[in-house]
């Protein structure tokens, strides 16, 4: 599986904002919202393109759009920031919904919501979570995914565990992992090291 960071300093820099705990609910949504938009960018660097003739003021010439826009997935409550700032830069996305809320105790997802199209099979799919922990929400909605159909899936990620890593290679689906950071490991509450906490609280307050 390819794993690619985002390597930037300005990426650096806003990570930094989402990490600090002094960073309230606003100031972390926005640095989200600008990392998001590094992280999309990166996302869509292999994207197919396809020309079509404009006119400048001066000229005919070949413009550029993307060939097959991508479907954004954000996991909620988690990925929701992240969908705004993607659907900005590619307007021509649609977006589903998936909501998954991780067991205190067991660590395990709970899916409470799905609303997907039927048929992925000629879609590229982005799927929006800042957080990849044990990986168990991101592999259960690759498995919603890859059953309609899907075939080239990209997990757009802000901090990701190596566990987490560990665990899309080993689901064998076909997804590539974009991501700002792969911090160095799990806790004992399953909350990625250093990490930045609990991004759908951070952004959201408490539930
Ligand atoms: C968090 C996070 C991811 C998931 C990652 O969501 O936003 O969706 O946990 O953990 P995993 O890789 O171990 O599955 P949470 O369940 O806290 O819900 P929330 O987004 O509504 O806060």
């Amino acid at each position: 599986m390819e794993t690619r960071v985002v390597d930037h300093p300005l990426a650096a820099a806003l990570l930094t904002k989402m990490r600090d705990e002094r960073s309230d609910n606003a100031t972390f949504r926005s640095a989200l919202r600008r990392l998001t938009e590094m992280l999309i960018y990166e996302a869509a660097r292999d994207a197919q393109i396809e020309e079509f003739d404009i006119t400048t003021p001066v000229a005919v010439t070949k413009g550029a759009r993307l060939a097959q826009p991508p479907l954004l997935v954000p996991v909620l409550r988690a990925g929701l920031g992240m969908v705004e700032p993607a659907s900005a830069l590619i307007p021509q996305s649609q977006v589903g919904f998936v909501g998954m809320a991780r067991d205190e105790h067991t660590h395990q997802p709970v899916p409470y919501m799905e609303s997907l199209p039927a048929d992925l099979s000629a879609t590229p799919v982005y799927v929006l979570d800042p957080m990849l922990a044990t990986g168990g929400s991101m592999v259960h909605t690759i498995d919603l995914l890859v059953a309609r159909d899907a075939t080239d899936i990209t997990a757009v990620c802000v901090v990701a565990s190596p566990e987490g890593v560990s665990a899309l290679e080993r689901s064998g689906h076909p997804v590539r992992l974009i991501t700002a950071t792969v911090d160095e490991g799990l806790n004992e509450n399953a909350f990625i090291v250093p990490g930045l906490g609990d991004a759908g609280d951070r952004q959201f307050g408490p539930r």
